[in-house]
């Protein structure tokens, strides 16, 4: 009986001890659920949304990375034209956190992985690295991956064959992002050309008609003021009213039909754009005030002056804050900030005149309209539609951009860029 048991043990591979056979299937099961949970994380490098930023790609490789790697910190590095943009994420106490350095480098040539090691060594200088490279189809280096940690690390070969695995679908998932976002460019600026021509030819249109109503409507409104002096009373005299009132929002869309249209109608002079701002908030900045808006001011005044006309630097600001004031209406916190920076847009510079408001934002479908002569979302009597396409008009004859960046029921804002000439900022 006992032979035969031995017999069946020697057969089954237990032999004399059952304890070691159980702790090898465990090893094994280990190793199964390991490989297991690497795959799934490969598999989920796949998967990071194109739209996201590039703080919250290197956040989403961090965590992902840190279920089958141990590390410090965790650094998404990519190369643009001359600089070096690092994504650096550290864990905090639920999640991971990003912060973004970016450095000029000298080389005209592609960077290795050894320069790329001493440059980010210069960053963090307390901090040991293991990167790999992305590269492209056609061998380019583009950016690096890089497990930093606080003490030197020899990570195992099995370690650093699985994060070169990685690293490989991580290029993928990156290279897809960066081209969504070079095809998203393209796509905004070819609509940007689109209706820069439409507004070119309905501003033509534009100021024809305008100039054939100007003369009847001065007409009508002359000939109504002296039929109100006579007939003040009762029905006739509410209808006049009317007629006087209406006729009045005519003027305004011709007028501000005429502005949209004019080209050299105005002279260009050196513009103290503190001393600007100060004029507009003088004009209507009561009138918001009482509305129980709080205007912030977030003025640099270290900018260099820019040219232009001061009127219709003015008047785009007041539109800027009058459609602000329109959308934190119904805020119980209403903020509008103004203020000035520079900017920088296809490698030129500009000063940047903001109006933000934390108001109800504007729908994404809208955003391609708003700067369409007539397109309004207000109430009939309200709006005319016509205050951003003058205010681009204005923007592009100053060789500068009207930019609107808005989140609905968050926030909008708007931006004026004006150049800054070549002669200034230098000295
Ligand atoms: N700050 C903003 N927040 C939310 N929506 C905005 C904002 N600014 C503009 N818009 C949207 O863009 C549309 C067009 O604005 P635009 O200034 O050209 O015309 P309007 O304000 O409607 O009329 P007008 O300025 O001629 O009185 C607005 O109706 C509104 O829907
Ligand atoms: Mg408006």
């Amino acid at each position: 009986m006992r032979g035969k048991q031995e017999l069946i043990d020697k057969l089954i591979g237990i032999q004399s001890s059952r304890k070691s056979y159980y702790s090898e299937l465990n090893a094994i099961v280990g190793e199964l659920q390991k490989k297991n949970k690497q795959l799934e994380v490969i598999n989920r490098l796949t998967q990071i949304h194109v739209e996201k930023s590039w703080e919250e790609v290197s956040n989403y490789l961090a965590a992902q990375f840190s279920q089958v790697l141990s590390f410090d910190r965790f650094v998404l590095t990519l190369i643009d034209k001359s600089e070096l943009l690092f994504y650096i994420s550290q864990p905090d106490a639920t999640d991971w956190s990003c912060h973004f350095v970016k450095r000029s480098i000298q080389t005209k040539t592609a960077l290795s992985v050894g320069e790329f090691k001493k440059l980010l060594k210069k960053e963090m200088p307390d901090h040991y690295g293991t990167s790999v490279c992305l590269q492209n189809q056609s061998g380019k280096i583009y950016g690096f991956l890089t497990l930093l940690n606080r003490n030197r690390v020899e990570y195992p070969r099995e370690d650093l064959e699985l994060y070169k695995t990685m690293g490989e679908h991580v290029r993928v998932s990156i290279e897809n992002i960066l081209l969504f976002k070079d095809v998203s460019e393209k796509v905004k600026i070819e609509a940007q050309l689109i209706q820069s021509a439409k507004l070119a030819a309905l501003g033509e249109m534009a100021a024809g008609i305008a100039h054939e109503l100007n003369s009847p409507l001065t007409a009508i409104l002359g000939h109504v003021q002296l039929l109100m002096r006579e007939i003040k009373e009762g029905r006739p005299g509410k209808m006049l009213e009317d007629i006087y009132q209406c006729g009045l929002r005519s003027k305004k869309i011709i007028q501000n039909l005429l502005t949209f249209s004019r080209q050299e109608e105005y002279q260009f002079e050196t513009i103290d754009l503190p001393d600007l701002i100060e004029d507009v908030l003088g004009l209507i900045g009561y009138q918001l005030a009482v509305s129980g808006i709080s205007i912030q001011k977030d003025i640099d005044r270290t900018l260099p002056p820019v040219r232009g006309s001061r009127n219709q630097i003015e008047q785009v600001l007041i539109n800027l804050l009058l459609n602000a004031k329109d959308a934190v209406q119904e805020k119980s916190d209403p903020e509008i900030i103004i203020g000035t920076c520079l900017a920088s847009l296809e490698e030129r510079p500009y000063v940047s005149i903001y109006v933000r408001d934390n108001g109800v934002g504007i729908e994404e479908e809208d955003i391609s309209q708003i700067f369409n002569p007539f397109f309004t979302t207000k109430e009939k009597m309200k709006g005319t539609g016509l205050g951003l396409s003058v205010s681009l008009g204005i923007a592009e004859s100053h060789g500068g951009k009207l930019l609107v960046d808005s989140k609905v029921n968050e926030y909008s804002q708007f931006s004026l860029l004006l150049p800054i000439q070549e002669s200034e900022g230098v000295e």
